[in-house]
């Protein structure tokens, strides 16, 4: 146990030193929209720079990081229902307005989750529908599956992926993940991932959906890195920060 400890710890050091550049979702294969219909593309100017999951035709979830340097909607767009960011068929929305958690904290990154409203209601068909948010946290060593057109770089200003992307990831247990992240989660954060690296999203994939049991039960947070040795993913719990969402949902436009 000790030994296991002290690894973890000592590989958490030497990876947080280390600057890596990993491609896209990290381990993952192309997945088309019609697999995953309440994904969509959170754009500025029509660049994607973040994920997003349907709640209704007329709200979406995605994280509070991804809406913080916005002052104001200006050129925030979502597209549904497109498999590839080049393609053009799918429902390109104007958001009218982006309400993060109120106690979203960007030094921490807790409560990272916001609720962007559109201009238009969504048409749902196949490639197009809301996703139930899990009411329930999800428990260690669960599968989850993680979506989006992530970019290949840290940081941002990579490159996205064009065609979307989808990997499964094993949820972990907290307690080992505090340790791998120094004890710095919240119980509003889960994480999910290999230990030793290989599956995880990456930038670009923020605000993305996590889904167990086709519920939305994590929303793609941070992480040290993309796919690196102990350092796993870190989620958004949608279950512990499900009332601001409903109540963020009702109260439009
Ligand atoms: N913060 C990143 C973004 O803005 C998401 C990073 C997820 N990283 C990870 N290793 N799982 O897109």
């Amino acid at each position: 146990m000790w030994l296991f400890l002290f690894s973890t710890l000592l590989c958490s050091l030497v990876y947080l030193s280390e600057t890596r550049e990993e491609g896209k979702i990290i381990g993952g294969n192309p997945v088309p929209i019609s697999e995953v219909p309440y994904q969509i593309s959170f754009r500025y100017h029509n660049q994607h720079f973040c994920g997003g999951s349907i709640y209704n035709d007329q709200s979406i979830v995605t994280a509070a990081h991804c809406v913080e340097g916005f002052r104001n909607v200006n050129g925030l767009s979502i597209v549904a229902g497109q498999t590839k960011l080049s393609d053009t068929n799918g429902q390109k929305i104007a958001v009218t307005k982006m309400t993060p958690h109120p106690e979203y904290d960007a030094e921490t990154v807790d409560y990272d989750v916001a609720v962007l409203h559109l201009a238009q209601p969504l048409v749902f068909n196949e490639n197009v529908s809301a996703i139930e948010l899990s009411t329930t946290p999800v428990r260690s060593r669960s599968m989850a599956y993680v979506t989006g057109w992530g970019t290949t770089k840290q940081g941002g200003g990579g490159e996205v992926s064009d065609h979307l992307l989808g990997v499964d990831v094993r949820v972990q247990s907290w307690y080992a993940c505090q340790l791998q992240y120094f004890l710095k989660l919240t119980s509003r954060m889960f994480c999910a991932g290999n230990f030793f690296g290989g599956q995880d999203s990456c930038q670009g994939d923020s605000g993305g959906p996590v889904k167990f049991e086709n519920k939305l039960v994590g929303i793609v947070s941070f992480g040290r890195g993309c796919g690196d040795v102990a350092s796993p993913g870190v989620y958004t719990q949608v279950s512990s920060v499900i009332e601001f969402i409903k109540n963020a949902t009702n109260t439009s436009p």
